[in-house]
């Protein structure tokens, strides 16, 4: 069986009349290359794209996909002009949390990304039924993480954002391998378990030369609305011990907000509902640091280039 063949397979989503985008299956995919091949994907679907920056934990359920969304919210009203790729092709967040709708074919091959408030959007879940498993081996994962970088029409863009899935495995290497990233926002909470998981994670964007923009620390405590004290639920401090251990700046500490998970499913995020609660404004200042500081390590020429990773 061919790639194509069984990438259609696995996706296989039951089209109704009316639909007029194509699934992932029904866009030709470029030749399967194999884990040993380091050739530089094709970049021309990136090639108006200033800057990629990857919002990942290496832990499960901190909060990277919701950081990621309000983080390029919190981009746009700085005046940039933001994509944002779900990278999670095992548990996709993104369709969920804004009801985008799925992208359109357009001709050489190319996916037109769907749009949410003026951001660029692409998800596997976009392109498959809700509640349907992607029961796909890593190498095809792996592929769809190649499209999403090669063949979807980006266009111009200050940034896009690519939400990781947790952990530190194949997708996480292939996007670090192939992708020009610039720098990667980590997302935590508090507590050790959580550092345990994202320690691992700052050791690989250190061992691929990706740069550390800062770190996350989310739902850092939660205020009681009678006696409206902090109270740190999941201990205190762990972003801001981080941060000092991978020298990069802690961006922001979030509160849990029971409006987040509420915003989030209702697939208006809350930065779009309550910009400014003390949430809202967190992201707002996370998107003013991450801007300074990927200024900073980009350099003065001001371009990002094209790297292919060597290993070591
Ligand atoms: N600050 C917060 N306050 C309250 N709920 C939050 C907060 N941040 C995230 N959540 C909620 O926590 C849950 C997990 O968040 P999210 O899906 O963004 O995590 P994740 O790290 O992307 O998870 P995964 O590892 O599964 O991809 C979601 O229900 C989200 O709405
Ligand atoms: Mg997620």
């Amino acid at each position: 069986m061919n790639f194509f063949k069984k990438v259609q397979d696995k996706f296989s989503p039951k089209r109704t009349e009316t639909e007029v985008a194509p699934s992932v299956a029904a866009i030709p995919v470029p030749p399967v290359e194999t884990a040993s091949s380091a050739e530089a994907p094709k970049v021309g679907a990136l090639d108006r794209v200033k800057s990629l920056i990857a919002v990942g934990s290496g832990k499960g359920g901190v909060g990277k996909s919701t950081v990621s969304l309000n983080l390029a919210l919190a981009l746009q009203q700085q005046g940039k002009k933001v994509g944002l790729m779900d990278a999670d092709i095992y548990g996709p967040s993104q369709q969920h949390m804004t009801r985008a709708v799925r992208p359109k074919l357009l001709d050489g091959d190319l996916i037109e990304p769907s749009d949410y408030e003026g951001i660029k959007l692409i998800s596997v879940a976009m392109f498959s039924n809700s509640g349907q498993a992607q029961l796909l081996r890593g190498p095809m994962a792996a592929q769809v993480i190649r499209q999403f970088l090669s063949q979807v029409a980006w266009g111009e863009l200050d940034y896009l954002l690519i939400d990781l899935p947790p952990g530190t495995g194949d997708i996480q290497l292939t996007l670090a391998q192939i992708a020009p990233l610039s720098g990667a926002v980590l997302v935590t909470t508090p507590q050790e378990i959580s550092l345990i998981d994202v320690r691992k994670a700052v050791s690989m964007f250190q061992t691929l030369n990706v740069p550390i923009l800062g770190v996350v620390e989310n739902m850092s405590y939660f205020i009681c609305d009678s006696c409206e004290k902090k109270h740190y639920i999941f201990q205190q401090s762990g972003g801001k011990k981080l941060a000092a251990e991978c020298g990069a700046p802690l961006l922001a500490e979030i509160p849990i907000d029971p409006r987040v998970a509420e915003a989030s499913d209702d697939g208006r995020p809350m930065f779009v509902q309550h910009p400014s609660s003390t949430v809202g404004q967190a992201y707002t200042q996370i998107a003013e640091k991450v801007l300074a500081q990927e200024q900073m390590h980009r350099g003065s020429d001001g371009a990002l280039g094209y790297f292919l990773l060597e290993w070591k």
